[in-house]
């Protein structure tokens, strides 16, 4: 426990006359969190959040947001900042490490991460076990998972180094075995990872080289999903990294728990909202359009929402949003595609519902992923890839949540309660005698 403690709530239950000292730990910035881990014990009562809206799972040193101002920092640096001037194997080193590096430091990195960008063969063959129209996701979430077969004996959680060497390899191999998962959905050869070029062009290379012809990269491509991985690498307790941290509690093999990541990643309230987005502009297909949809967003009969709006903690803006729509003028003019219909789309989308009543008395706002589809699509990406790209990126999240949870010598499983309301205790009948 790094939070510091200095003052205490007193809860006291008039009919039993037991109280409980709650104390209120306060962090470096953002709210404190009263620490309630006395209360069961001495009142015998649980604290009820579905959800999890306002219960602090963990301490944690790495990614702070401000929902209601807009702000996100890693490590203390501004994303704004980080997305103008950094690289994103410059950020996956800060996240980790806590620091930014040296140029040597970068230097020694970067070799690592390229060192373990193959995969062992035996794994490609997992591949053939899939249909060819397998969600992407799906053959990503799995083979991440059949990783823990081929490292379970070498991992020991509680080796550093292990640690190190666990977290070089899957930030490096997770792009070859999204690309192959692509390849594999296509029906052509897997191409191999090439270890001169830069992360995200070398994903890049993977999935649209092809063996028969020369594959020449687009550097403004590249440069835009650099961008795009470092505004997805971390959010802190978001739903995939509190599963990473759940799965991991339990001492699992740290590559299980990444997988399970990324299955949790890829549902539409959460990651899988890049691909959801994209099908809803193509559904609603004109701004004439535009006030059915929103009538059918507001209407909790529909179950259809505005994919790409609203957060759980961003209540102004969403600070990565922002840097997404300007990238997208600057990404969609030039590849000469300025006239995107779908980012005109959403342009008007967006400007129609920040002022409708509805959604500004809720706060909802453009999220990171309502432009990023859009990027994606401009850049040659199937839609049926984006949330892997989105899983890509926030592997370093992943493992940089993993790595500080692990090393914590506090580290508990985590376990939580409920709110029993089911029937109380009944006596078993007999088959023979129910009615
Ligand atoms: N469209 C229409 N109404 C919405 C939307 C939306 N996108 N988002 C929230 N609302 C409404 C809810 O119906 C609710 O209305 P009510 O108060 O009248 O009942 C109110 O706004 C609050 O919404 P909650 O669901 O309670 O908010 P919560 O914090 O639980 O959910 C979430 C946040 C899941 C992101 C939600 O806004 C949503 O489903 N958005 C669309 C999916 C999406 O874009 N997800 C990506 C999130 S970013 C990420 O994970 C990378």
């Amino acid at each position: 426990m790094n939070g510091k403690t200095e003052t205490a709530f007193e809860l006291s239950d008039g009919a039993s006359g037991r109280s409980s000292q709650l104390p209120v730990r306060t962090g470096t910035i953002g709210p404190a969190a009263l620490d309630i881990a006395g209360l069961h014990k001495d009142l015998d009562v649980f604290t009820y959040d579905p959800g999890f809206a306002a219960t602090a799972a963990t301490e944690s040193r790495i990614t702070y947001i401000d929902g209601d101002a807009g702000v996100l920092l890693y490590r203390g640096y501004p994303i704004e900042q980080l997305a103008g001037k950094s690289s994103f194997m410059e950020v996956a080193y800060l996240l980790l490490l806590g620091e930014l590096p040296t140029g040597k430091q970068l230097a020694e990195f970067t070799g690592n991460i390229r060192y373990h960008t193959m995969i062992n063969e035996t794994l490609l063959r997992f591949f053939n076990g899939f249909h060819h129209n397998a969600h992407p996701m799906a053959m990503v979430s799995a083979v991440v998972a059949s990783m823990s077969a081929f490292y379970h004996d070498t991992m020991d959680i509680y080796n550093p180094r292990h640690r190190e060497i666990f977290s070089h390899r899957i930030i490096a191999k997770i792009p070859t075995i999204a690309a192959a998962a692509h390849k594999h959905s296509l029906g052509q050869p897997f191409i191999y990872p090439r270890n001169d070029l830069d992360y995200a062009a070398n994903v890049l290379h993977m999935l649209f080289a092809v063996p028969c012809e020369p594959y020449k990269l687009d550097p403004v491509a590249a440069e835009a999903l650099d961008l795009l991985f470092i505004l997805h690498a971390d959010h802190e307790q978001n739903a995939s990294t509190s599963t990473v941290r759940l799965a991991g509690s339990t001492g699992a093999n740290p590559y299980a728990a990444i997988s399970a990541g990324v299955s949790a990643l890829w549902g539409p309230a959460h990651g899988g909202a890049n691909e959801a987005v994209l099908a809803m502009l193509e559904q609603i297909g004109s701004v004439d359009h535009i006030p059915k949809y929103l009538a059918m967003a507001k209407d909790k009969s529909s179950h259809f929402r505005l994919m790409g709006f609203g957060h759980r903690v961003y209540k102004n803006f969403d600070p990565r949003a922002k840097i997404i729509r300007e990238m997208c003028h600057r990404v969609l003019t030039a590849l000469g595609r300025s006239d995107n219909p779908l980012f005109e789309l959403a342009l008007r989308l967006e400007e129609i519902a920040l002022k409708d009543e509805y959604f500004v008395s809720r706060k909802l706002y453009p999220n990171v992923d309502f432009y990023s589809g859009v990027i994606y699509s401009a850049i040659g990406i199937p839609r049926s890839m984006f949330t892997v790209m989105f899983a890509i990126a926030r592997t370093v999240g992943w493992v940089a949540h993993w790595l500080e949870m692990i090393s914590d010598p506090a580290m508990r499983i985590g376990r939580p309660r409920q709110l029993y309301t089911g029937p109380p205790r009944r006596e078993y009948v007999e088959v023979s005698k129910r009615r």
